[in-house]
């Protein structure tokens, strides 16, 4: 047995263990609260079982009750068949300096603290639990509710580290959400951290051989390149792509750009949707290329156009502003103190463009599809991750059974703004009269 001092320099024990690469890499990125999207087999749950055992032996609390730590897996079988015996091999160079319940599922440490193992499938046993750290594996199974409800409370007493680890499953779950919160610059809660296996090179090439001959396309960029989007069909805004990062050799520029800077010298292009509810203004730049740079979205609920269009002034003292509206801005909507929504924007002193009617839905849809990626591939808009609610609705709209975009799910107002800016921006030119075909 090799006697391993784990990089972080913190564990002074002996423990048969090396860290993978990757694993090593991330140690400097590991935050207080962290969404680990690492691919199948890659070697996540492993990497968190070590940060629980070092946790648990090198944790000394400030009033001396010992801390504890928590792993919460699918259910308690899935717990025990995961790391209880990864617990058990690791920690066998201690001897009887800790302790395996299996009755309770428990490992208790000589200096007291434990380690608890439990299932999201029956959450009860971390109920009024106060923990000094805790590990969620396969979170995009985990029930929102058993983290509002549970889990989220078991941290705040001891301002507990969290590692949320999973692969994704679709969108709008408990770990997707994680994830775009880590992904957001502005957001210093949690961190993401994601590895493919492009990243981990966890993957003999034989095995990968095996899979890319046998396994679905979606499923394995869902699984090994750990895309949210990959599997979720039915989208109204599919050329959307909110992948940060690509395999080696792919030299896509993604979709989401946290280097998008405003530049006060040139003019703000604002989408705009008139809705009593919830009211967005989404803010657009022209670079010298053609491309588009959304930099910014506002957004007021319960409002009137007023407001949004001080919100703006504000915003934006000194630029030329031209807003791109909803066309039924000419009739009365959110303009309820005066006047048509078009008017009050006017009066403000902004510009705005605005077609004699809206573009049909599916032209509308068809010129953002086209901005985002055209049949060549080429990208012509970006946004910065700072546009939450934007990035939701492009990614989370889907058709409804009538094959119209779905408005029942509060994913239609951001889009639709973004619609009205498109089509302002790059329109597709449809022409009338010789036949029913779109110019590009
Ligand atoms: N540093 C390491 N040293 C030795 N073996 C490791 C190491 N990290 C991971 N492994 C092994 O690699 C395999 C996969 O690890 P693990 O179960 O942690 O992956 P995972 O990312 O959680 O996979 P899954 O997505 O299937 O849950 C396991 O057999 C594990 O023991
Ligand atoms: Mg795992």
């Amino acid at each position: 047995m090799s006697s391993v001092l784990l990089p972080d320099g913190v564990l002074r024990t002996t423990i048969n263990f090396q860290y993978r690469r990757w694993q090593r890499e991330v140690l400097p990125l590991m935050t207080h609260w962290v969404a680990m999207n690492v691919h199948r087999g890659g070697g996540k749950t492993v990497f968190c079982t070590m940060r629980l055992i070092q946790a648990a032996l090198t944790t000394k609390t400030k009033n001396g009750i010992p801390a504890k730590f928590s792993y919460v897996g699918m259910s308690i079988s899935h717990a025990r068949q995961t790391i209880w015996n990864e617990l058990k091999h690791y920690l066998a160079p201690l001897g009887d300096k800790v302790q395996f319940n299996s009755n309770d599922n428990t490992v208790t440490f000589e200096n007291g603290n434990i380690i608890l193992l439990s299932g999201y499938e029956d959450p009860e046993r971390n109920r009024g639990l106060h923990l000094h750290g805790l590990v969620l594996d396969e979170a995009q199974g985990c029930p929102q509710k058993v983290w509002d409800e549970i889990l989220m409370a078991t941290l705040a007493q001891n301002e507990a580290w969290l590692i949320v680890i999973g692969t994704p499953r679709g969108t709008g779950n408990l770990f997707h959400k994680f994830c775009l919160q880590g992904d957001d610059p502005n957001d210093d809660t949690i961190t993401t951290i994601t590895r493919t296996v492009a990243d981990t090179g966890e993957m003999s090439p034989t095995m990968w051989k095996r899979i890319l001959a046998n396994g679905d396309r979606d499923a394995i960029r869902q699984e090994y390149f750990c895309d949210f989007m990959a599997r979720v069909k039915n989208r109204v805004y599919s050329n959307f792509d909110t992948r940060t990062s690509f395999p080696a050799g792919d030299d896509t520029k993604p979709h989401i750009d946290p280097s998008i800077r405003f530049d006060k010298d040139r003019p703000v292009w604002v989408g705009m949707d008139f809705n009593v509810g919830t009211l967005p203004a989404v803010c657009a730049q022209m670079q010298d290329d053609g491309t588009i740079h959304i930099f910014n979205e506002l957004t007021l609920h319960d409002t009137t156009t007023d407001r949004m269009a001080a919100l703006l002034r504000a915003e934006f003292p000194n630029q030329n502003v031209i807003i791109c509206p909803d066309a039924s801005g000419t009739q009365r909507k959110t303009s309820a103190l005066a006047g048509s929504d078009i008017t009050i924007l006017k009066r403000m002193g902004f510009e705005v463009r605005i077609p004699t009617m809206n573009p049909r839905t599916k032209h509308r849809v068809l010129a953002c599809q086209v901005a985002l990626e055209s049949a060549d591939g080429t990208r012509s808009v970006f946004i910065h991750p700072r546009c939450k609610r934007l990035i939701e609705c492009l990614t989370l709209q889907q058709y409804n059974a009538n094959g119209d975009p779905d408005k029942t799910k509060g994913f239609d107002h951001h889009a639709d703004a973004f619609g009205y800016l498109i089509c302002a921006l790059r329109p597709i030119k449809y022409n009338r009269t010789r036949s029913r075909e779109f110019i590009l």
